[in-house]
This record gives structure tokens, sequence and C-alpha cells, in this order.
């Protein structure tokens, strides 16, 4: 669904039942780190009212809750200029505060008002917030409760405004326009093993600005670190065969909030599945994102089969072998081909042909990326 406010469209980003969801999981968690401690909950207004107000209603413990008031946001983007903290009344002396904030981006802000109430000299100050933009949050506190991640991009509903409106809105949602700026782009390089996938992605990221995610290098690292998941993983990559839906969703949802300040995402090697395909679009969604285009990469077998026992021939690839590239060729036809027409539906696809020279198949790739 969309609204309109003032002269911009907005469309849902966080449903209503995801945010009291959020709320009440923050609330037990509160409940159980703050028991037996003499608690004072602090909403910064405006933008606080409906999420202290939702909170308080999970809140067991025998707390007090009191307002301040701070103004930082002039229309779409914040000015960086912080108002002095206006109405502190309570006594916070020896008390535990836990500050209550609708949003934190830059943290400057906060930085702020933690400066600010540490002269009533609390116990603790603990901070809880709504919403967090970890791509442009300078890490300058420890961020105690977080309820949603979104991405750099402009949030009314639940609190927040636009100008004095859309605080009303049970919903939280984002700017309809292209996300954060003109150059948000979140591309899926598809391909077989051996269509040049990861020698496009490098070069790309050099161009756009993008972050290469392939989940092979992720595996093959954890591999090499010995971890749990590199363990898992090494049966399964050994003969050639696909790692967990589960556990190939889990490794990109962490690199994804972890990049900070970057135009968009490469993705290399996933989703290779329909239920990766499905469970990125949902977690794109959640993030306020979207895939932009899924690059296809078509390549004949045979020519893929002579490029990958090539590299193998000089390379690190322990599953380039023809036993395994066969495999793995084999996977790619049974089960990950299909994603390509997942989103052919979408009408995201554009089919590259990937057995030109590098430098052209890049060329082809870099003005479709132009025309996003
Ligand atoms: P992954 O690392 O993704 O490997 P892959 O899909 O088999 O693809 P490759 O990395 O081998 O090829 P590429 O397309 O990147 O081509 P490249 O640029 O290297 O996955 C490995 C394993 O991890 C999987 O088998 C699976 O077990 C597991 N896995 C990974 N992701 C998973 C997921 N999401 N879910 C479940 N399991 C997962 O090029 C190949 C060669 O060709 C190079 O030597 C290159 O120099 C050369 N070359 C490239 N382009 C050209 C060109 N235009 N002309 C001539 N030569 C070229
Ligand atoms: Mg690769």
């Amino acid at each position: 669904m969309s609204i309109k406010i003032h002269d911009k469209e907005f469309r849902v980003m966080i449903p209503e039942e995801q945010i009291q969801k959020t709320i009440a999981a923050m609330a037990n968690k509160m409940n159980n780190d703050l028991s037996g401690k003499d608690v004072i909950f602090i909403g910064i207004l405006n933008g606080s009212f409906l999420f202290a107000a939702d909170l308080m209603r999970h809140i067991n413990l025998d707390s007090r809750i009191t307002f301040l008031k701070v103004a930082s946001y002039e229309g779409t983007t914040s000015t960086g200029t912080v108002k002095r903290l206006i109405g502190i009344n309570e006594d916070l002396k020896g008390k535990t505060v836990v500050v209550l904030e609708d949003i934190v981006d830059t943290g400057n802000t906060m930085t702020s008002i933690v400066k600010q109430l540490n002269g009533y000299e609390p116990k603790e100050i603990l901070i809880a917030t709504m919403l967090l933009k970890p791509t442009v949050f300078k890490d300058q506190f420890k961020l105690d409760y977080v309820g949603e991640e979104i991405p750099d991009v402009f949030v009314v509903g639940y609190g927040l405004d636009y100008d004095g409106l859309g605080r009303n809105y049970q919903d939280i949602y984002s700017l309809a326009e292209k996300l954060s700026g003109n150059f948000f782009h979140n591309i899926i390089l598809f391909g077989a093993p051996g269509s040049g996938k990861g020698t496009q992605a490098k070069m790309i990221i050099d161009k756009h600005n993008l972050v290469h995610l392939s989940t092979g290098d992720m595996l093959r690292a954890e591999i090499e670190a010995n971890t749990k998941t590199g363990q898992e993983a090494k049966q399964l990559m050994k003969g050639g065969g696909l790692v967990t839906d589960e556990l190939a969703l889990r490794m990109i949802e962490n690199k994804l909030m972890l990049n900070k300040g970057t135009s968009g995402f490469i993705f290399d090697g996933f989703p290779r599945t329909i239920e990766q395909a499905k469970g990125l679009d949902a977690l794109m969604k959640r993030k306020g994102m979207e895939i932009s285009v899924m690059l296809a990469l078509r390549v004949d077998d045979k020519v893929l089969t002579d490029k990958l026992l090539e590299r193998g021939k000089v390379g690190n690839r322990k599953d380039d072998t023809p036993e395994i590239i066969k495999n793995r060729l084999r996977i790619y036809h049974a089960t990950t081909k299909q994603v390509g027409d997942y989103y052919k539906k979408q009408g995201k696809l554009i089919d590259v042909n990937g057995e030109d020279t590098v430098g052209n198949v890049f060329n082809v790739i870099s003005r479709a990326i132009n025309n996003l």
C-alpha cells in the first residue's frame, strides 16, 4: 500500500504486525536484563511517542517513564544540528536510564543526548532504538536494543514524520522513489559454474562502488578458517553439491548489514535455488531494498567445462576436477537454472552472451547497469 504526504509518495516498508512483534521482543529482553534495577525510561520526542507507548505496555519492571525533546530533522535530510534537551525534571542520579529513540542514523543526535544526560550522573545509560540505519551509523556508542535495521532511506509513519505529517500511521513507510538516492543497485550475476560471474563481479565493483557478495567465496573462507560452518559446508561442496538454503541465506543476511555506505550489492553464485530467491526477496523487502536486475551470463556447457578444466590446471579451486565439474553443471541444470525464470517473471532478467571476451562482456554489463 502506498500513501501520499505533502508532495511525496511512500510505500509500506515495515508492516504494523512486524513492528509490534519486534517491540514485544525488545520489551521481553529489557524485562530480563533490567530486573531489580532502578529504571527510568526516557522517550525522545516527538518521534518516539508511539514506540515508547507500545513498548511500555509490555514492560513489567517497576519503572518510570518521562519524555524529553530534541529537534534534529528538517525536510528529508538530516540537518546535523542538534538542539538542547528540554524537559528534564526527574532525578536521574544513580538510576539506570533507558533512552527510547524512534530512529538512529548517523548517531550524532544520540551522542549529544547521552552527553547531556551524563551530566545528571545516572548509574548507566542504555540505548534502545526502534530503527537503525547501520550503513550510515558511525558506531560511536553501543546500542543496547535495536528493533529493525533499515537501509539509508527516508522513512515516515509510526511516530516518524515528513515535515510534521505522517506520525499517525501504524506502519513504517519509505519513499516510493528510487531507494537511497539515485545509485542504489542490487544486482544478481547469474550463470553456470565457470560462466564468468566472479571475473565480471570484480570489475563491476571497482567501477560502480558496489559490494561483491559471493556465497562460494564466503564458504571457501569458512572452510579455510575451519569454522563450524566451514566444516558443515566442506562435505557438501566436495562433490559439487549445494549447501543448505538456510546457510546461504544466513551468510548473505549477515554480510548485507555489515557493509556501510555502499551503493548496492552484486550477488554472485546466489540465489541458487527458488527457495533462496524467495528468501532474498523477503530479506530485501524487510530492509526496504529490492533486486534491480538479474544479469545472466549465457555460456555453452562445453565451453564452461573447458574453462574450468583450464582453471583447474593452474588455480586453487578444489572443485575444478572433471568429475566435480560434471556434477556442478548437472546441479545447475536441475536446480539453479530455474532461478532465472523466477526473475524473468518479475521482468528483471537480462541475458548476456558470456562467450564473448572478458572486456566485451564487461561493456555489455556496464551499459545495462548504467541504464538502470
Ligand atoms: P561458486 O564459488 O559460486 O562457484 P560456481 O558457481 O561453480 O562458479 P565459479 O566460481 O567456478 O565460476 P564463475 O562463474 O565465478 O566464473 P569465473 O569468473 O571464475 O560455488 C562453489 C560451490 O559453493 C558450489 O558448488 C556449492 O557447493 C557452494 N555454494 C555457493 N553458493 C551457494 C549457494 N548460494 N547455495 C548453496 N551452495 C552454494 O570464470 C571461470 C574461468 O573462466 C576463469 O578461469 C576465468 O579466468 C575464465 N573466464 C571468465 N570469463 C571469461 C571469458 N569471457 N572468456 C574467457 N575466459 C573467461
Ligand atoms: Mg566464482
